[in-house]
């Protein structure tokens, strides 16, 4: 029998991030963050000198990406290594998530980076956080949260994440951006992003941080 999965899908700045790796702590399970696999083969591309209209290209990086995830102290993130060297902040500028969405489209990368999402199902459990983790990577999944909030509220939470890391932005340029990246993630083809039918729909719209984790640990209850 296999260690159980928690999917945790939804669009970029849904709060997906943080429920998910506060979810993995408390369960004390694996996390998979199947965004920095698109994040990074995006980074190792540009690295490579791999053009991102090259699918060929893009499918050699992805099968031999070389990642590495160390688990942070309780409130750091996730370390993420690429080749032996720190990428955890280069991965989380706006160019790479926007580059990781055009990479994304592709079926062939997509098809090079599953047999890698789906090696996080360990025991005790993995809590996965993406686009497609109850459709495609673990349809059989016992609990399927697809996590949510209006357009707005995720462009001002973004805003002000990085009005905090000292960016100069404006807010309709972010709200502009999300506009477009979920535009790209929900309209593709390959794997769009769209609730499984089993999932349960929580929307993080005027909740805190504590009132989505607490919903989220009453859905995983069922794992
Ligand atoms: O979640 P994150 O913002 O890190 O994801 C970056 C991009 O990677 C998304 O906009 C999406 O296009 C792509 N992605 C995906 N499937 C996943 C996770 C991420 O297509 N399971």
């Amino acid at each position: 029998s296999k260690a159980p999965v928690i999917t945790v899908d939804g669009p970029g700045g849904a709060g997906k991030g943080t429920i998910t790796q506060m979810l993995a702590r408390k369960l004390g399970w694996h996390l998979l963050d199947s965004g920095a696999l698109y994040r990074l083969t995006a980074l190792a591309a540009m690295r490579q000198g791999v053009s991102l209209e090259d699918e060929t290209g893009l499918v050699t990086v992805a099968a031999t990406l070389d990642v590495e995830f160390e688990p942070g102290e309780v409130g750091q993130p996730v370390r993420v290594l690429l080749a032996g060297e720190e990428v955890t902040s280069e991965i989380r500028t706006e160019a790479c998530g926007n580059n990781a969405s055009k990479v994304a489209v592709m079926q062939p990368v997509r098809d090079a980076l599953l047999q890698r999402q789906r090696d996080f199902q360990k025991a005790p459990g993995v809590v996965a956080d993406g686009r497609d983790m109850g459709t495609v990577v673990f349809p059989d999944a016992p609990v399927k949260i697809f996590l949510t909030a209006s357009a707005e509220e995720r462009a001002r939470r973004r805003y002000n994440q990085l009005k905090e890391a000292g960016v100069d932005v404006s807010i309709d340029a972010v709200l502009d951006e999300i506009r477009v990246r979920d535009d790209r993630d929900m309209n593709r083809s390959a794997a769009p992003l769209k609730p499984a039918d089993d999932a349960q729909v929580i929307d993080s719209t005027g909740l805190s941080i504590e009132e989505v984790l607490d919903r989220c640990m009453a859905a995983a209850g069922q794992a």
